[in-house]
């Protein structure tokens, strides 16, 4: 039952039922949810509008684009890379294979920043390392109309990628996109730095959810064997590249901020405080140059 659901005069009602027990059968947590949205996504409407319309009938073509959907999420591949697109903050960007797929949890950085430059008519220069999709940097300009910014990432990819996105955003005349190993190709001084580096240790991804481990770059997860040594090579150049007055928001895992804040401290900046993400751990260091305090 339920296997094959593409026939001449599947409906809305038939199909959905069909995609929520194939969803069910991976484990999928929201499968009704999960099904409705990727059907809105098959057929190039919001799933809203399927109330009421439960009896319209697809067409085969619609049915099995739908089937070869659900199939891909039933090998966990995420909504939001099947999609292409992810809501962070309030913007709406492009994701692909070579960025990681932005994190709510990563919000926080922004919203940190928010609470600790409350003018946002300031002019700020913002430098992100691992810009990926340029999610962090991209959602901090928008916040900032006066303010410019520069991500810089490894990947050339991802770098092809966060100019897509500035531009889709209409951020592109303040947002330079840099490909760079970490800042061997930064030369300026900024006021904000943020920063989300891999942070996972190489012996845990394998074990990750699926959607983690088969569907993000690993160049985006791997932190070396304890997880820090991204963290190892930025703290000096944190200290480098930031201002005077300025200030690093910096995302650690939930149970790195002693051994992050001990490599920051280490290199001479000191940790101020620690925000917590949605599920209240710890994700978020903001750190400044220690002589300031
Ligand atoms: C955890 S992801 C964060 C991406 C994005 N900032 C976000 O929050 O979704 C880490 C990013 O660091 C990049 N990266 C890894 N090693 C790097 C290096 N040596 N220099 C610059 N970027 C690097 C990866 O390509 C990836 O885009």
């Amino acid at each position: 039952m339920h296997s094959k659901p593409a026939k001449e005069t599947t409906s809305v009602k038939v199909i959905l039922e069909w995609a929520k027990e194939k969803l069910l059968g991976v484990q999928i947590e929201s499968p009704i949810l999960e099904a409705r949205l990727l059907l809105g996504f098959a057929l190039g409407i919001p799933q809203e509008r399927f109330y009421g319309s439960e009896d319209k009938v697809l067409t085969k073509s619609q049915a099995d684009n739908y089937t070869k959907i659900i199939e891909r999420r039933c090998k966990r591949e995420p909504v939001s890379r099947i999609i292409g697109t992810r809501g962070f903050w309030n913007l709406t960007l492009k994701i692909n294979l070579s960025s990681l797929d932005p994190r709510p949890d990563s919000e926080i950085l922004v919203d940190s920043i928010l609470r600790n430059f409350p003018d946002k008519a300031a002019n700020l220069k913002f430098i992100d390392f691992g810009t990926g999709t340029g999610c962090l940097l991209l959602s901090a300009l928008n916040e900032f109309p006066n303010s410019s910014g520069v991500g810089v990432d490894i990947s050339k990819e991802c770098i092809t990628l966060a100019k897509e996105n500035a531009a889709l955003n209409g951020l592109s005349q303040r947002a330079l996109f840099i490909e760079s190993d970490w800042g061997r190709e930064v030369t300026d001084k900024f006021d904000v730095i943020i920063a989300n580096p891999p942070y996972i240790q190489s012996g845990t991804i394998s074990t990750l959810d699926p959607e983690v481990k088969d569907f993000d770059p690993h160049i985006a997860l791997n932190g070396g064997q304890d997880g820090l040594s991204c963290y190892r090579k930025l703290a000096p150049q944190f200290v480098e590249t930031l201002k005077k007055g300025g200030l690093v928001f910096l995302e650690i895992g939930y149970n790195q901020r002693e051994s992050v804040s001990k490599i920051m401290e280490h290199s001479g900046l000191k940790c101020l405080y620690v925000n917590q993400d949605l599920g209240n751990r710890d994700r978020c260091l903001i750190l400044a140059h220690r002589h300031q305090y």
